[in-house]
């Protein structure tokens, strides 16, 4: 079977490690918290539900490479070592998941005042990889960081080779790139990755749920088994999201067949946040694959449908977004922005609603429909 067949899903520390101004507290990002996160991706049934990588971002590296040349864990924040903590998180029936970056700088030393440091793989391609599979790493994002900039860098050349370093190790190794969607990666990420950033960070507020959105529209014919377009890693639970939002940014996602990485704290997440991020018939449409990612099939002012087919195999018909963009209710007509469908039922609710009729969603929100 292909590497990453279906969009792979998880949690990744980057979004959980951010305060509320999106900076990065480094304090949150320890061996001990790291722990927390994953027994409770098991304890929460997050597991159970299809999120398999724990994937750990920027800032768990220290200062210093170790005598091999190999990236070593923070000193005061990961005293029993990375390679513990992969074993640690695999015990649990996890997949683990690293970061590290083409250049000699991360994100987090430029945006973050990381500590300084031969933290990037630059020149160490080989040894970083050689290490991750070793320690039985499953899952490695590498971030751009303004290689072009700092380096000198190509942004195609440098990522090939760590996928061919990575291919090298003979470890299965879901390889998931970070560029922002700068150099139009749909276009060239597919041959040689698994997972490709299609834009910029997502921040946990409406504003930035929507314009990552908008620059979606383009980017389905690129994905396809074993290569997606990632619109980044979900924020679901995070800031200011309302329910409604909450919602909403989760049934974009399923339809848009995005990698589902959650950067919620699972520790302390409110029943109806977990009851939405494992809800069975939300994954089953992220996860089915018809031959094409879903795309925007209708807008009206600030009413827009996001739909796919659905396969054979999970049911047929379509799985539709009814997304309302504005600050008051608005109303769909289903016939007229979907066609003419015999039965309509909502994923959420369970509710079997008749496809001839009108839906009221509310503002800032989303209905998720499956029709036949
Ligand atoms: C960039 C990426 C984020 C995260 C940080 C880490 O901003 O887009 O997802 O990995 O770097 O510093």
């Amino acid at each position: 079977m292909t590497l990453a067949n279906r969009p792979p899903m998880g949690w990744n520390s980057w979004n959980y490690g951010l305060n509320d101004k999106n900076r990065a507290d480094f304090s949150r990002v320890t061996e001990q918290t790291m722990l927390a996160q994953a027994q409770a991706m098991v304890d929460t049934g997050m597991l159970a539900a299809g999120y398999e990588y724990f994937v750990l971002d920027d800032g768990y590296q220290n200062a210093r490479r170790d005598w091999q040349g190999r990236l070593q864990g923070h000193a005061l924040r990961f005293r029993h070592g990375i390679p513990q903590l992969v074993s640690d998180v695999k015990a649990l029936g996890l997949k683990f998941g690293i970061y590290s970056v083409p250049g000699t700088l991360t994100c987090a030393q430029q945006y973050d005042d990381y500590v300084a440091g031969d933290l990037g793989s630059l020149n160490h391609e080989r040894v970083d990889a050689e290490a991750f599979a070793e320690w039985g790493v499953d899952f490695v994002k590498y971030d751009w960081c303004r290689a072009h900039l700092n380096d000198g860098l190509d942004p195609q050349i440098a990522f090939k080779k760590m996928a061919d370093e990575l291919q090298a190790t003979g470890r299965d190794i879901v390889y998931s790139i970070s560029e922002y969607g700068l150099y139009q990666p749909h276009k060239w990420a597919p041959e040689f990755t698994n997972m490709w950033r299609t834009t910029d960070d997502l921040f946990a507020d409406w504003g930035s749920l929507m314009r990552t959105l908008d620059l979606q529209k383009e980017l389905y014919p690129y994905s396809r088994p074993g290569a997606w377009n990632d619109p980044d890693m979900l924020q679901v639970g995070n800031g200011d999201l309302t329910s409604a939002e909450n919602r909403a940014h989760f049934f974009l996602w399923a339809v848009l067949n995005a990698p589902l990485m959650a950067g919620n704290d699972l520790t302390r997440m409110t029943d109806e946040v977990r009851e939405l991020l494992i809800h069975p018939g939300v994954i089953e449409i992220d996860q089915d694959w018809s031959g094409e990612q879903g795309k925007l099939t209708w807008h009206g002012g600030n009413l827009q449908v996001w739909s796919k087919r659905m396969s054979q195999e999970a049911g047929g018909g379509v799985a539709a977004v009814l997304l309302n963009r504005s600050g008051s209710a608005g109303t769909f007509n289903l016939e007229q922005t979907l066609g003419a469908y015999s039965t309509a039922k909502d994923v959420w609710s369970g509710d079997e609603i008749s496809a001839a009729s009108s839906v009221e969603v509310e503002p800032h929100g989303a209905i998720l429909l499956r029709l036949s």
